[in-house]
């Protein structure tokens, strides 16, 4: 747990596909939380290599950070990646879309922590039985694909059989969801949209806008675009071609950023979680964890003011 201890707030800026890169993963480590990326978004092992390299070097051995590895069987890249995996040692590797075992020698082998994204109690149950450090519980209300389950209720059903890492994610922006978060029983909160409208989120600034434009209601989950449920802008579906009342036939599944009835899937067609209805600004990074921190200060105290014995 002296990982959790180097953390000024128990975030992790969740990793986000074509969104998340060096930039934000250093400044959400500088800042006092984790910062992740995935692999994916390097286009070559060789790139993989480089970010690692320049992450690893700017945050040195103190200040925790994790890379997001796509371990599902199409993934004919992950044998090349964990080699550099194995040289560049992240301190947390995440793993996403398929069973952690592909991973697990490699990193704990080097004393890394691993953490399984999972989206039901089922696969949860499956990691924790494969030996993770980790569970990041995703959660109804969460960018990009989505979970189902209340957080709350998932956090509670997790603890009645792990006492690892539990991390919940899903429509959380600001430090008072990650306090409710943290007294429902986990140790870290999962956020990814807060981190898109930011100034190092690699999104294109029209996508950062369409976030602080809109709100809750603006979301569409929909499995027409990838195959599986996920949370979609509904301006950007709109934008690109859909029609509204008729996205009920799943597209054909897929992970990737290819083209979607000719457009190109998470490059044009951008998904947001439930917690953009707070987010008012494009910000620094570091601004953004300071709110987080002093929003989560307040709401520990707040809470502090029931159950007082006195
Ligand atoms: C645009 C976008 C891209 C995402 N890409 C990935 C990804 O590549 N890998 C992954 O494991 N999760 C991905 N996610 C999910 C996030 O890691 C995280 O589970 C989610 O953002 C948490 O919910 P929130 O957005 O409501 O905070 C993505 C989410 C968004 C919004």
């Amino acid at each position: 747990m002296d990982l959790l201890d180097r953390l000024r707030v128990p975030v992790i800026a969740a990793p986000m596909f074509l969104i998340s890169g060096p930039d934000l993963v250093i400044a959400a480590g500088r800042a006092g939380a984790i910062g992740a990326f995935p692999a994916p978004n390097c286009r070559t092992t060789e790139q993989l290599d480089e970010w690692l390299t320049t992450i690893a070097s700017a945050l040195g051995p103190d200040l925790p950070w994790a890379l997001n590895l796509v371990t599902h069987s199409t993934n004919e890249r992950l044998p090349a990646d964990l080699e550099v995996v194995a040289a560049h040692r992240p301190p947390i590797v995440i793993t996403a879309l398929g069973s952690p075992r592909p991973v697990m020698e490699t990193v704990q082998g080097y004393g890394g922590v691993v953490i399984a994204d999972v989206v039901s109690v089922a696969l949860a149950r499956k990691a924790a039985a494969a030996g993770v450090d980790g569970l990041a519980c995703i959660s109804a209300g969460a960018g990009g694909h989505t979970g189902h389950l209340s957080p709350f209720a998932f956090v509670s059903a997790v603890r009645e059989f792990f006492d690892g890492i539990v991390a919940v994610g899903g429509g959380i922006s600001d430090g008072h969801g990650v306090a409710g978060a943290i007294t429902a029983g986990a140790d870290l909160v999962y956020v990814g949209t807060r981190f898109l409208a930011t100034d190092e989120s690699m999104a294109q600034p029209e996508y950062k806008q369409m976030i602080v434009d809109h709100g809750v209601d603006d979301l569409i989950v929909s499995s027409a675009v990838t195959g599986t449920d996920a949370s979609w802008l509904r301006p950007s579906l709109i934008a690109n071609g859909y029609d509204l009342d008729d996205l009920t036939v799943p597209a054909q599944r897929s992970y990737n950023s290819g083209n979607a009835d000719g457009h190109t899937r998470w490059k044009d067609i951008w998904a947001a979680g439930q917690g953009l209805g707070t987010i008012h600004a494009v910000e620094p990074t570091t601004v953004v964890i300071d709110r987080l921190e002093a929003e989560y200060r307040e709401a520990m105290q707040r809470r502090a003011r029931f159950g007082r014995q006195d």
